[in-house]
């Protein structure tokens, strides 16, 4: 993904997190309202049944979570062979609603991102904090334990989504937003993208700021009028 862009020119990457939404239909539905504006790597994470919708519109494909071994007794998940197959070109590993709802750890989604890396995919790891966390002044604590089980990697892009502001409506304040980048890049060096209640009337201002290469998008990018204008700001920003 990063090799699209010349050596000197600043990354934008723009991926949406459909979550569990959208069917293949209404899948296909977007893809035909939606075009990736010149300059902006656009990625599109839909539910696994919608995968081959989206990859028949030639957008790249990445799936929300992937296994560490390609084959096995483990009801419910799917591996990076079968992605592969299907023309995926990547995953996200570890979003919050995962460390949530379904037990991930920071060891499973070492896991997760080293064997994904290792079979050709690309992937997003998602890092954040609570907000307890934050109150309680850890935010650096939990990123550095976060990311000290990823490994810098030329296909690895870290989304930094603190949880307070996924669905929510409150985003970081740039302040908190620039610091929380530069400290992880200060850690692994690899393009950070931010995530959390991004829409098209902030994200001129978050991706500008230093630091920023990107952003994961959930709900404002599940219509392809607010998604566009998104992927348009970053293309402004791009160009
Ligand atoms: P949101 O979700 O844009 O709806 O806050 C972001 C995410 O969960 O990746």
């Amino acid at each position: 993904m990063v090799e699209h862009f010349p050596e000197g020119e600043k990354l934008v990457l723009i991926a949406a997190n459909w979550k569990m939404y959208k069917t293949t239909v209404e899948a296909r539905a977007f893809c035909a309202a939606f075009t990736p504006p010149p300059g902006v790597d656009v990625v599109l994470a839909p539910p696994y049944t919608a995968l081959h919708g989206v990859l028949e519109a030639g957008i790249t494909v990445y799936a929300q979570s992937v296994h560490w071994e390609d084959e096995g007794a483990f009801t419910g998940e799917i591996s990076a062979p079968m992605l592969l197959e299907l023309g995926v070109q990547g995953a996200l590993v570890g979003h919050s609603e995962r460390r949530q709802y379904f037990g991930e750890t920071d060891e499973t989604v070492a896991l997760r991102a080293a064997h994904a890396l290792e079979s050709g995919l690309g992937v997003i790891a998602c890092v954040g904090e609570l907000e307890a966390e934050r109150e309680q002044g850890a935010t650096e604590d939990v990123l550095r334990r976060q990311l000290s089980v990823l490994e810098r990697h030329d296909d690895l892009v870290v989304a930094y989504e603190p949880v307070w502001a996924i669905g929510t409506g409150k985003t970081a304040t740039p302040d908190q937003a620039q610091e929380a980048h530069a400290f992880i890049k200060s850690l692994l060096d690899v393009p950070v993208l931010y995530g959390g209640s991004v829409k098209p009337e902030n994200a001129g201002e978050i991706l500008s700021l230093p630091g920023v290469d990107g952003a994961l998008v959930g709900g404002a990018s599940l219509e392809a009028g607010s998604f566009s204008a998104i992927c348009e700001a970053a293309s402004r920003l791009a160009s």
